[in-house]
């Protein structure tokens, strides 16, 4: 029977060494409870990386046997590799370049013999799993050129590719010296999908210009190859958020949780510490806030989790460093004995207790500087049972396209953000909930399933139009 493997740099468990042994604990991200529903099935597997250095072979072993009884086969990446395929070329060329922050891209060929040779060894474990006529369904930027490896040695396999980052512009693309072979890479699948029809669109126009590639409706002739580029915005699992959201442990933090803020409106702020999330610019327009609304003071609070993320890059170092002296500068101007304006939180935290903290929000304020689509838009709406509460959205989050009823923002416009927060603090409790009910209906409907289920078809007709065509 034909299987399903799923691929991504990281697999839906992380394993971390412990005192007495080793850990396996959920990764963060969404990806894992929608995929879920796919590779726990029958023989399905997922391909990639757990997280964790190895030590020994006999390390080796244990994480390879516990991971299978889970359905996933382990990538083992080394030192070097991860230096220079993932922090290097994943995070200093791509990550930057897709999300317009050119000035941090580093172009290094040592980064990119590494991403080639670390694509190779994910191509070798997947032929390893997979037999010539599965289905395999490729995420992320980590992994630009494996489809059209596999596509070498597994001609008639169905591939799908997904891309979870924006795609950007020709003129930012075609800055990456690898650019071709890049583009090379995911035209081996046989179908491509993004989050907006803008990045489709932005993907399409470098394919044309760099490979001579036109497209017809997003059919792109590649070789003796049709491939087909589509959009499918991602979402999440409403109906776990929902749950949560509802049980009897996030409705007790949620008390305690009010009562430590009594007498305070809050404002969440919840992301990975990443330069494209807009962080610093975000404590600056909260700042702002202050400025011009002293009838505030005492009365709101900023509660800012930052997931800790990729901190061995330069960047992400500087990043945390400029967060900690904004924060403490802002709070040693306008602290009370009583009150913090923000009150920040370095660390993960457990679905229970972001759960407890969106329902606590008066206002989310999401606004990052670019971001392929933004789930925490999305896992507030799905936490707000009571339908009360605000989402500030910036235009450049994948999530805008579909979240029109949240309040949209530039979010380099300082004063348009500290209005929009003065505009969410203090709208009527009717309007809220308006916006609310139109956001959930959208983000109950269009949830993880919903999108795998539809990728999936998209994927299956791909492989049927192609045959059709090829007997043609
Ligand atoms: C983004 C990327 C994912 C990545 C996640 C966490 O959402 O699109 O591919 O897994 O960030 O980043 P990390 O580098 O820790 O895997």
């Amino acid at each position: 029977m034909p299987r399903t493997i799923i691929v991504s740099n990281r697999l839906p468990t992380k394993v971390k060494r412990v005192d007495d042994g080793l850990s396996f604990s959920p990764s963060e991200g969404g990806l894992a409870t929608g995929l879920g529903s796919v590779y726990q099935q029958d023989d399905n597997v997922w391909v990639g990386w757990p997280g964790l250095y190895l030590d020994s072979e006999d390390e080796e072993h244990h994480v390879t046997e516990q991971l299978r009884a889970d359905s996933m086969a382990p990538v083992f990446l080394t030192e070097d590799e991860i230096r220079d395929y993932y922090e290097g070329f994943s995070n200093e060329t791509l990550w930057p370049t897709f999300h317009y922050f050119a000035q941090y891209a580093v172009f290094e060929p040592a980064y990119w013999q590494a991403y080639e040779a670390v694509n190779r060894k994910f191509c070798e474990a997947v032929v390893a799993q997979a037999g010539p006529d599965d289905t395999i369904w490729i995420q992320d930027y980590q992994l630009l050129l494996l489809p059209g490896m596999l596509r070498q040695v597994l001609p008639h396999a169905t591939i799908g590719f997904f891309l979870h980052i924006p795609f950007p512009s020709y003129e930012l693309f075609r800055a990456v010296p690898w650019r071709r072979q890049l583009l090379e890479g995911m035209l081996g699948a046989d179908l491509i999908g993004f989050h907006t029809y803008g990045y489709m669109r932005h993907f399409l126009s470098s394919v044309e210009r760099l490979l001579g590639c036109p497209n017809q409706n997003g059919l792109v002739e590649s070789g003796n190859r049709t491939v087909m580029v589509d959009a499918f915005p991602m979402g999440i699992d409403y109906d776990k958020y929902a749950e949560v959201a509802a049980s009897a442990e996030a409705q007790a933090l949620e008390a305690e949780y009010r009562q430590a803020l009594a007498d305070q409106q809050v404002v969440i702020s919840i992301d990975r510490l990443d330069y494209t999330k807009g962080i610093a610019q975000r404590l600056r327009a909260f700042e702002l806030l202050l400025q011009r609304h002293p009838e505030l003071h005492n009365k709101v609070t900023l509660l800012m989790l930052v997931v800790p993320s990729r901190d061995q890059v330069q960047q992400y170092k500087q990043l945390k460093e400029e967060i900690d002296e904004l924060v403490g500068r802002i709070n040693g101007d306008y602290r009370t004995i009583s009150w913090s304006p923000i009150q920040y939180f370095y660390r993960s935290y457990p679905l229970e207790e972001l759960s407890a903290l969106y329902r606590v929000a008066d206002v989310a304020l999401v606004s990052p500087m670019r971001d392929g689509m933004n789930l925490v838009a999305k896992e507030f709406v799905a936490s707000r049972l009571d339908q009360r509460g605000v989402l500030i959205l910036s235009e450049r989050a994948g999530a805008a396209r579909e979240l029109s009823d949240a309040l949209i923002i530039n979010p380099t416009d300082m004063a348009q953000v500290a209005d929009a927060m003065y505009q969410a603090l203090t709208m009527p409790l009717e309007e809220q909930q308006q916006r609310m009910a139109s956001l959930q209906a959208i983000v109950r409907r269009y949830n993880v399933h919903a999108w795998v289920e539809l990728f999936m078809n998209r994927l299956a007709y791909s492989k049927i139009k192609q045959k059709i065509m090829d007997t043609d």
